[in-house]
């Protein structure tokens, strides 16, 4: 099958992801599905190689044979939840920091790093329990950690009084966003910390997903002020999450070696003002996975509303949530079933099966309908729905009783399931008449 481009030059046909068929993937598994091509995202960890650690924010992507994967590439784990830690534990990350320091005068690297805004109870038994390291995004987590773990080492996460998203929903720094302790704050939090006997080790600061360079860019000069008054106790830096991934036509990859050197800079004046090496750290979630997954979904109804055309797939907001709550926008491709397809392009609108009028894939921010330009369509034919692979699965529902998709992982031309889709008996699990 050629491939045909839209004007925005992505491909809207489609035969194979990572070299396997998508009417076998289909066929083999059922729709909707969720594929990811693993060789992407081993590219997307060796990317930030420069870093002294990679954190992968698994939030963006959690399924165990992801997490595995990006272990082998020696990417280390962060979890907000006591599920992520347990997400961890089970993909092999060890609970925490080896005792001796790494060869590379470097301080030891915490496997696993709690970061949230406040501990549940379950969490601060499961960060007890195994020894976990913690980021605390409000000072109260400082004596409810001291009183568990007496004497611990913990990170701040600081809210450096800016931030900046994709969305307003996905900007975590500023006085509109929870997140973090906020800046002006921390000699408080310092004495907070001493009187409870914990030492300050790292200093982490996230402004948001799905940001730009620009904007990410600030935060080593904020970083580097707070650093300085917390002292000669710290040993790690994390630049947080936040990097870029081009979804739309026309949008590129960012320069990322240039951000690298920005943050080393700012690393090495540190050094030199502690007189000891610190860790630099960065934590993308979106970065590793986003463009190595799929949603395979097939369509079910082409209709025509007045003058608007619709393409009904199997997949709804119950499947990719990230159209109907930020008006996101990801590519999609079309796999007909009888073989070639017209190249000519049509404007259609792109909907899934759920009882909402929100459930349209091709929306853009405040709910309004958008079109698409893709082959004209049949009934049976695949729909693909691309850079699906961060905070794609993982926001997924049981609305509408719908069972989770299946994952599957293809890896060097082998396509393997990595999570059985769910079962009407997984539905109803746990309840009772
Ligand atoms: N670190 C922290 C503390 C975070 O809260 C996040 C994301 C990350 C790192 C990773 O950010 P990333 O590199 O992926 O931008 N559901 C939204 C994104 C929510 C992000 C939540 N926190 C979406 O679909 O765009």
């Amino acid at each position: 099958m050629s491939t045909t481009s839209s004007p925005a030059e992505q491909p809207v046909l489609r035969d194979t992801i990572a070299g396997v068929r998508v009417a076998d993937l289909a066929r083999s598994h059922g729709t909707p599905l969720y594929v990811y091509d693993a060789e992407i995202i081993r590219r997307r960890c060796r990317d930030l190689a420069a870093w002294d650690t990679v954190r992968f924010a698994q939030k963006a992507c959690s399924n165990l044979a992801v997490l595995a994967l990006v272990r082998s590439e020696g990417v280390m784990v962060d979890a907000v939840s006591t599920g992520e830690i347990h997400r961890a534990l089970a993909a092999g990350y060890a609970a925490h920091a080896a005792k001796a320091p790494a060869t590379d005068g470097l301080p030891p690297v915490h496997p696993i790093v709690y970061t949230a805004d406040i501990f549940d109870r379950e969490s601060l038994d499961a960060v007890a329990k195994h020894g976990i390291h913690v980021n605390c995004g409000s000072a109260d987590m400082i004596e409810q950690v001291a009183e568990r773990v007496p004497g611990a080492e913990i990170t701040l996460r600081v809210n450096p009084g800016f931030g900046h998203g994709h969305s307003q929903k996905t900007n975590t720094g500023g006085e509109g966003s929870k997140h973090g302790i906020w800046h002006g704050e921390i000699p408080e939090v310092l004495r907070r910390a001493e009187w409870a006997g914990l030492a300050v080790t790292g200093l982490h600061m996230h402004i948001g997903s799905g940001t730009d360079l620009a904007h990410l860019a600030e935060v080593a000069g904020a970083l580097e002020r707070v650093a300085g008054e917390i002292g000669r106790s710290l040993t790690t830096i994390s630049a947080g999450g936040g990097l870029p991934v081009p979804y739309k036509p026309g949008e590129v990859h960012a320069d990322l070696s240039g951000y690298f050197q920005l943050w080393d800079t700012t690393r090495r004046r540190l050094e030199d003002r502690f007189g000891h090496r610190l860790r630099l750290e960065i934590e993308p979630g979106r970065y590793l996975t986003a463009e190595s997954g799929f949603v395979i979904t097939e369509i079910r109804a082409v209709k025509k509303q007045g003058g608007r055309k619709y393409l009904l797939v199997d997949a709804g907001f119950n499947t990719l949530a990230r159209p109907v709550l930020y008006g996101s926008y990801h590519p999609m491709s079309l796999c007909p079933q009888a073989g070639a397809a017209s190249e000519t392009l049509e404007e259609v609108a792109v909907g899934g099966p759920l009882c909402e009028s929100g459930d349209i894939f091709t929306q853009t921010d405040g709910g309004f309908v958008a079109t698409r330009p893709l082959p004209p369509a049949a009934v049976g034919d695949y729909l693909v729905i691309e850079i699906a692979g961060a905070y794609g699965f993982v926001m997924a529902s049981n609305y509408n009783s719908k069972p989770l998709p299946a994952e599957v992982l293809v890896d060097g031309g082998k396509a393997r399931l990595v999570r059985a889709r769910q079962t009407p008996e997984d539905l109803v699990r746990g309840e009772c008449v």
